[in-house]
C-alpha cells in the first residue's frame, strides 16, 4: 500500500497573508497562540469581502436586478462551499447561522422543544463547551427531560463505558458531543458515539467548532445528524457559522427564528414556511460574511487540511515535550496522538490571568480562564487554566518563546 504523507505547509510564508502577525509587540513579533478562540484573517478573505461589499452587495433572494442576483450567487456559492467542505449530501441541508452557538441553539429549540419530554435523556460530555451544554440544559428544563454527562478520565478522554448505564436511566433522545475539546484538545471517538446514539434511536449533534478548521470533517463518515461550526475559527469573518442537518430531520423541525424570508405565504391568521434551507434563515442574513466564510474555506482548502493537521500535530508534539521539561508546569489532557493543537496548563502558584499578563509583555497571546468549560474546570479541580493553541501560521519559534516566557513568569511570580 502506498503511504502518502501530506504536503507540508510553509507557516513562515503563510504569515505574510496575516497583517497582524507582521506587527511587533514590545519589539518582538507577536506570537498569537489563541487561535482556538478565534483566528487571524488572511488578506485574501478581507480583500474578497471588501470587493464583495463594493461591487456585489445587495439583499439576496428578493431582487430581480443584476446586483441582487450577483449577491445571491455569492451567498449561495458560499453555501455550496460549506456543503462540499463537510461532504454534505445536499446544499439544502446547510443553514447559515451567526456562529456554532446559534447552530446548536437552533437544534435545541427547533428539535428539542418538540421532541423531548419527561423520561427523555440528553447526553453531553464533561468536556463540552457551554455552547453545547447550556442550550440542552435549558431545553431539558423546559420539557422535563434530563441531561447526563459522559465523564472523562484523568487524561481528559471520554469514558464511554458509562453509556449503557446512562441509557438505562431513560430514553436517550439526543447525544451532543464535540469532535475536539476546546480546552484539552482531546479528539473524541465520534464514530463510536454515533453507533451508540443510533442504537438508542437518538440524534447525534456534533460540535465541530474546534475540528472543522483543523482536520477534514465528513458528516457522512461521522454518522452524525447535525453538525455545527463557525467561520471565525477558520480564517473567516465573525458573524457567520453553519449548521448541517439531515434533510428529513430539518424538514420535520419547527423554525427557530420567524419573520421575513423564511415564509412561503403569510395571511393574518396563518403562515406556511419556506423550503430548506430558507425556513431557518429568517431576516436579512450576514451576506458578505457568509461569502467571506466561503472564501476562507477556499483559503484553508488550498493549503490543505491534512497539511494543517500535520503542522499542528508537529507543533503540539514539540510543545508538549518542551513543557514536560518545566517542573512547575502541569499540562492537562491526552497524549499527542489523541490531541489536536490545544494545550491547557497550570503554572504552579500563579493565577492564569497573571501568566497571560506576563506573557503579553513578551508579545505572546494566550488565553486564561475557564474557556467556557466550567464543568470541566470543576472536574480538573481548577478555576481556570492557561491555554495555548495553534493554527496554520504558528511556528516552533513561538513555542520556544512561550517556554522562555513561562520561565520568566516563574522567576517573577512563582
Ligand atoms: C468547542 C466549541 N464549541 C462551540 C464554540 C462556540 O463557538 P462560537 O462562539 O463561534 O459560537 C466554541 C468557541 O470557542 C468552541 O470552542
Amino acid at each position: 500500500m502506498a503511504v502518502t504523507t501530506p504536503a507540508k505547509l510553509d507557516a513562515h510564508a503563510l504569515r505574510a497573508d496575516f497583517a497582524y502577525l507582521e506587527e511587533l509587540v514590545n519589539g518582538s513579533p507577536i506570537a498569537y497562540l489563541d487561535s482556538a478562540s478565534s483566528t487571524q484573517k488572511p488578506k485574501q478573505v478581507l480583500d474578497a469581502m471588501r470587493e464583495f461589499y463594493e461591487h456585489s452587495y445587495a439583499n439576496i433572494h428578493r431582487g430581480v436586478y443584476r446586483l441582487a442576483e450577483r449577491a445571491t450567487e455569492g451567498y449561495e456559492g458560499a453555501r455550496s462551499k460549506v456543503a462540499a467542505f463537510i461532504n454534505a449530501p445536499s446544499t439544502r441541508e446547510v443553514i447559515f447561522t451567526r456562529n456554532a452557538t446559534e447552530a446548536i441553539n437552533l437544534v435545541a429549540y427547533g428539535w428539542g422543544l418538540d421532541n423531548l419530554g419527561p423520561g427523555d435523556v440528553v447526553i453531553v460530555s464533561e468536556l463540552e463547551h457551554h455552547a453545547n451544554l447550556v442550550p440542552w440544559q435549558y431545553i431539558a428544563s423546559r420539557t422535563g427531560a434530563s441531561v447526563r454527562a459522559i465523564p472523562i478520565d484523568d487524561l481528559g478522554e471520554l469514558n464511554l463505558d458509562v453509556l449503557d448505564a446512562i441509557a438505562r436511566e431513560g430514553n436517550v433522545k439526543v447525544v451532543g458531543v464535540g469532535l475536539v475539546s476546546n480546552t484539552l484538545g482531546t479528539i473524541n471517538p465520534v464514530e463510536r458515539i454515533a453507533a451508540f446514539a443510533h442504537a438508542q434511536g437518538a440524534i447525534l449533534v456534533v460540535d465541530a467548532a474546534q475540528a472543522a478548521p483543523h482536520r477534514a470533517v465528513d458528516v457522512q463518515a461521522l454518522g452524525c445528524d447535525f453538525l455545527a461550526f463557525s467561520s471565525h475559527k477558520l480564517c473567516g469573518p465573525g458573524g457567520a457559522g453553519a449548521l448541517w442537518g439531515k434533510a428529513e430531520l430539518l424538514e420535520a423541525m419547527s423554525p427557530f427564528n420567524l419573520g421575513g424570508s423564511m415564509i412561503r405565504s403569510v395571511a393574518l391568521d396563518k403562515t406556511t414556511f419556506n423550503e430548506l434551507p430558507y425556513k431557518f434563515e429568517a431576516g436579512t442574513q450576514a451576506i458578505a460574511e457568509a461569502y467571506g466564510f466561503g472564501v476562507a474555506i477556499d483559503y484553508i482548502s488550498e493549503i490543505g487540511l491534512p497539511a494543517i493537521e500535520a503542522h499542528e500535530h508537529e507543533l503540539t508534539a514539540y510543545a508538549l515535550d518542551k513543557l514536560a521539561e518545566l517542573d512547575f508546569i502541569k499540562v492537562f489532557g491526552p497524549p499527542v496522538e489523541r490531541r489536536a493543537g490545544i494545550i491547557s496548563f497550570d503554572v504552579a502558584g500563579v493565577h492564569p490571568h497573571d501568566v497571560a499578563q506576563i506573557l503579553d509583555w513578551e508579545g505572546i497571546a494566550v488565553r486564561a480562564g475557564h474557556h467556557c468549560t466550567q464543568p470541566l474546570m470543576t472536574r480538573l479541580g481548577v478555576a481556570a487554566t492557561t491555554r495555548a493553541s495553534f493554527y496554520l501560521y504558528s511556528l516552533p519559534e513561538e513555542v520556544d518563546r512561550l517556554v522562555a516566557g513561562l520561565l520568566k513568569v516563574k522567576k517573577s511570580l512563582g
